[in-house]
Order: C-alpha cells, then structure tokens, then sequence
C-alpha cells in the first residue's frame, strides 16, 4: 500500500455521502451501511483471481456527482478506482488494496441517437446489450459485440479499447468513439463529447482515454458511430484438419465473402472439448454438433444488407471449400436458434474455462501465421515442468490447455485452467509466455489491457522511450497518482 494514500474514515464516508444525490448511493463497512460480503461483488474480479479489501463503493448518478468525489479524493489524498461492470480479465478494475471503488452502474442513461447519422451518445455506465439492444428497434448495431455483454458497460468498453467478436468488420473504438466527457483525476470535467466524424483542431484528446483503463480519469459519457444492422445474417460453424487449413479457410472467405464477412473465429479441439463437457455436466445435455470433429474448428458470420445476395455469396463459398476439401464438416444455421447455438460454441469457452478451475488468462496479438506455433510452445513447456500430461482426465495440475482467438484480428487466447492459483504454475508460464510474443514481435495484450496482471511486463511490447512518455502523459493528468493505483505502468 501506497503510504502516501489516506486511509478512508467514517468522516470521509459522511462527507462523501453528502456530495451523493441520494441513499444508495454509498455503500460503507465503515459506516454501517453495508457488510464485507455486499463489496464482495466490488472487491473481487470476474476470475475471482484479484480481490481488494475496499471498504467504501460511491455510485454517483451525475457526471457532477462524480466531478464532486474525484475532487474530494483529490483533495484529500483517496486514491479511487473506476470500475464499469467488472467483467475485465487483467485484475484493472478491482482494487489492490483500500482504495474507494467509483462504479459508473448508477449513470446509466442513454442520453441521445440520431437516426440519420447513426451517433448514439450514453452515460458511461449503459450496459453494452442495452445500448445494442435500443439500436436494434431503430435498425441499427452497436460496432463492437463481446461475450460478458450482459454486464460490461459502454464506459468500461472505451477504457479497456475492448476489441471483441466484430472487430474485424466495424474496427476499433479507436476509429468509431466520437467524443468523450471524462472527469479528470482533481474533479474538472472535460467536455469532449462530440459528434463530429472530422475534426482535425488540434490534438485528438479522446484518444488518450480510449484504452487508458481509468488511469487518466473517470469517463462519464460516450458517444459513438453505429452503422446500420445486417438485415440478413448467417452463421457457420466447421471442422478442419490443421491450422494450415483454417488459415486457408480464413483466406477464401476474405476472398469470397468480401465485405459480408463479419467475424472469423478459431479454437482447438481442446477448447471444444471443454465447451462440451460444461454443457454436459453443467447444462444438461450432450452436445454433439460435427459427424467428423478435427483438431480445430472455425466460425464464419456474414452480414449485408440483401438476403439473396449474401445466400449466394455464401453459397458459393460453402461449395468451394467443401468440394476442395479444405473443410472436414460444416454446419450452417438454419433459424435463430441454431444462430445463437453456433455462436455459443465459441462464445461459451471463457465461463466453460472457468467452471472446471483457475484460470490463466493470455490474450496476445501474434502475426496470424504465427499464432498456433505460440500455443504448442507453451503447451510444449507446462508439459516439460511435468504440469500437464494431457490424458483428458483433469487431474494434472494443469486441467486443460485450450487455444482460441479472432483470427481475423490476430488476436489469439491461450486459457490455461488450473486447479488453483498457484505460484510453481505462473513461474512455469510467466514470463516464458511473454518471452514467446516478443520473440515473435507481438503484443502482450491485444484486447484485454494491462491491469494489474500485466502492467509489470509492458516492456515486452514496449520501449523505454514509450514508457516514459506513457509515464510523462500519467504525471500530467494525475499527479499525484491516485487514479487507478499499482496498475497499467510498470
Ligand atoms: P471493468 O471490468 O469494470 O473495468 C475494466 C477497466 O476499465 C478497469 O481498469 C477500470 O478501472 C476501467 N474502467 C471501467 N469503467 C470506466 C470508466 N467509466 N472510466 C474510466 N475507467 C473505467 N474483452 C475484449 O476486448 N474482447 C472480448 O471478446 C471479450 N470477451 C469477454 C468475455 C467474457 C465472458 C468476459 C468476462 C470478459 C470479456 N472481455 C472481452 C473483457 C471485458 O469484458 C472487457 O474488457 C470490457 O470492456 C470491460 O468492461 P467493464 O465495464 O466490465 O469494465
Ligand atoms: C474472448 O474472446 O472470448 C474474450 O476475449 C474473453 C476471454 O478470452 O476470456
Ligand atoms: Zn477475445
């Protein structure tokens, strides 16, 4: 623990009380007002891997409720942590230690949407399905989609530059976020919320927070591109017989599907493996969905505007990798249920991971070529260290070793489930993970961030010269270092 950092009192608590609009919005072992098992669900990350001992969670409803706390904190020397719906895999939104959690869940208004040019702007706090969902009734998507979109919000989104399942068609945040407003570290509000697809007047501030995971200030309000929904949409689903073959896949619906292609996903059989178990042991059921399984499995969506159009399209792509051979088996949805049975075979392999143990989590950028090379040396090495003999059983301290990722991005996943956090595992696994991506000139966080986890080995991906100005950037906005703590910067 920072000693320079107060320790929260109950003076504190009442004080900051008083700058909330209303009860409940303050939630305090100290006061009495909630028990150490209510801040569990604030203290603890989604992996139940991190856990802070914060005493003190504020859910301001205003963007001046939040401008009022952060200039308190400041004052006062608090450190804070904002934290949107805690579904971030890198330890980033928990505390470390006591530090008060800001969560954005009571901001939670849409704010505006123009149908003509497709803005919508929201409270940082917006569940990212609602926001998705409200589009959807006037024809139109949210650019990014992500399995925890049930509970991740829009703020938390822009601050961890989530990439997600559809990046390969509608970009990064980096391109779609219009504008901002962000409450910075001494309580000012930026006002940079706006709607301007161009805007070349001066430095593009906004920029600096999409991606900055809370450690420059308090995103309160987001505003954002959407384009116009899919009418047509199609899933499908193959077995293939190496990874040579899924990026020969890969190649022909670029070349076929063109600009319909809205997602290319891989995983290895063992990730197949997992999601299959969890289904039968936890869901009830086999699920059975190739004749002939293989070693990897590819997902193909398309999105256009013309059902016969992309039918054909499809069409045409089916038959040449089928008749060439270049597929075991496929399966195509053929209603909406068979649309979201499709996609949970992929969508399903982060909560299987978790459901059979502790996981560790790597979400790396590797060139495409590349990226299964990285999963059979690691595996290679937690092999070596004795940790995983792989006769399916799950005994081993290692219970499964899977691979999967947005091909179309680059971005692989390695989950490796233990069965329980345990230093001898990591020290078999880390640094040598990212000692692989270096060698390959890839990122040690293409999505995900770097939070806590992997803030101590930012070197890897970065020179010291970005470093520092990273650093230099930090010193300008937050001085004294209260915003987001022992996080992002080594
Ligand atoms: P939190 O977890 O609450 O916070 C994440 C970070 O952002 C923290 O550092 C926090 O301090 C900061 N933060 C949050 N809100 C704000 C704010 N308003 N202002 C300033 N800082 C803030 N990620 C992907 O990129 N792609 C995926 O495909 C993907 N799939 C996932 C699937 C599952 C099942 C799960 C559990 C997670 C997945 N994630 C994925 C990771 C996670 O959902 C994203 O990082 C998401 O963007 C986090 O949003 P959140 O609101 O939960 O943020
Ligand atoms: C995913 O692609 O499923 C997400 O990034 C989450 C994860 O890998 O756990
Ligand atoms: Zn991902």
């Amino acid at each position: 623990r920072n000693p320079s950092f107060t320790q929260v009192t109950e003076d504190h608590v009442k004080h900051l009380r008083s700058l909330l609009g209303s009860t409940g919005s303050l939630m305090s072992t100290l006061d009495g007002s909630a028990s150490v098992d209510e801040l569990v669900a604030y203290n603890d990350d989604w992996m139940n891997k991190y856990h802070g001992k914060s005493q003190v969670v504020v859910k301001p409803k205003s963007t001046e409720e939040v401008a009022a706390v952060m200039k308190y904190c400041n004052e006062q020397n608090i450190a804070v942590v904002p934290q949107g719906g805690n579904t971030g895999l890198v330890g980033g939104g928990v505390p470390i230690h006591d530090e008060v959690v800001l969560s954005l869940a009571n901001m939670n208004q849409i704010r505006s949407f123009d149908p003509v040019s497709g803005i919508f702007v929201g409270d940082a706090g917006v569940i990212l399905e609602t926001a998705d969902n409200f589009l959807a009734d006037k024809g139109f998507i949210f650019p990014l989609d992500l399995g925890a979109k049930g509970s991740c919000q829009i703020g938390g989104n822009v601050a961890t530059n989530a990439g997600g399942l559809r990046l390969l068609r509608y970009g990064s945040l980096h391109g779609t976020v219009l504008g901002l407003e962000v409450v910075l570290p001494d309580g000012t509000i930026w006002n940079g919320l706006r709607t301007l697809r161009k805007d070349n007047t001066g430095f593009d501030l906004k920029q600096l927070f999409i991606g900055s995971e809370g450690s420059l200030g308090v995103i309160t309000g987001v505003s954002i591109m959407c384009p116009r929904r899919p009418k047509a949409m199609n899933v499908a689903v193959f077995s293939v017989e190496s990874y040579e073959a899924v990026q020969a896949v890969f190649a022909d619906a670029k070349d076929y599907l063109g600009e319909i292609l809205s997602a290319f996903e891989f995983w290895d059989q063992q990730a197949y493996a997992v999601v299959r178990k969890h289904h039968e042991e936890h869901l009830g059921g086999e699920r059975k969905v190739f004749e002939n399984e293989g070693p990897f499995y590819c997902l193909i969506e398309t999105g256009g505007s013309n059902a016969e159009h992309d039918e054909e399209k499809l069409g045409n792509f089916l038959e040449h990798v089928m008749t060439e051979g270049k597929v075991i088996d496929g399966v195509l949805a053929q209603d909406s249920a068979q649309f979201t049975g499709i996609w949970s075979l992929r969508e399903g392999i982060p909560e299987a991971c978790g459901k059979f143990g502790s996981v560790y989590k790597y979400d790396l950028s590797i060139p495409v070529g590349k990226m299964y090379e990285v999963v059979e040396k690691v595996r290679a090495r937690v092999r070596e260290a004795g940790l995983l003999k792989g006769d399916g059983s799950m005994s081993d301290p290692i219970r499964a070793f899977v691979g999967y990722g947005h091909m179309g991005d680059g971005n692989l996943h390695i989950n490796i489930v233990a069965e329980e956090y345990r230093d001898e595992i990591e020290a078999a696994i880390e640094p040598y993970v990212y000692e692989v991506v270096s060698e390959y000139q890839g990122s040690i966080s293409a999505e995900h961030g770097l939070g806590v986890m992997k803030a101590p080995h930012i070197h890897y991906s970065q020179d010291e010269t970005s470093v520092k100005i990273m650093r230099d950037i930090k010193q300008l906005f937050d001085p004294k270092g209260l915003c987001n703590p022992y996080k992002y910067l080594p």
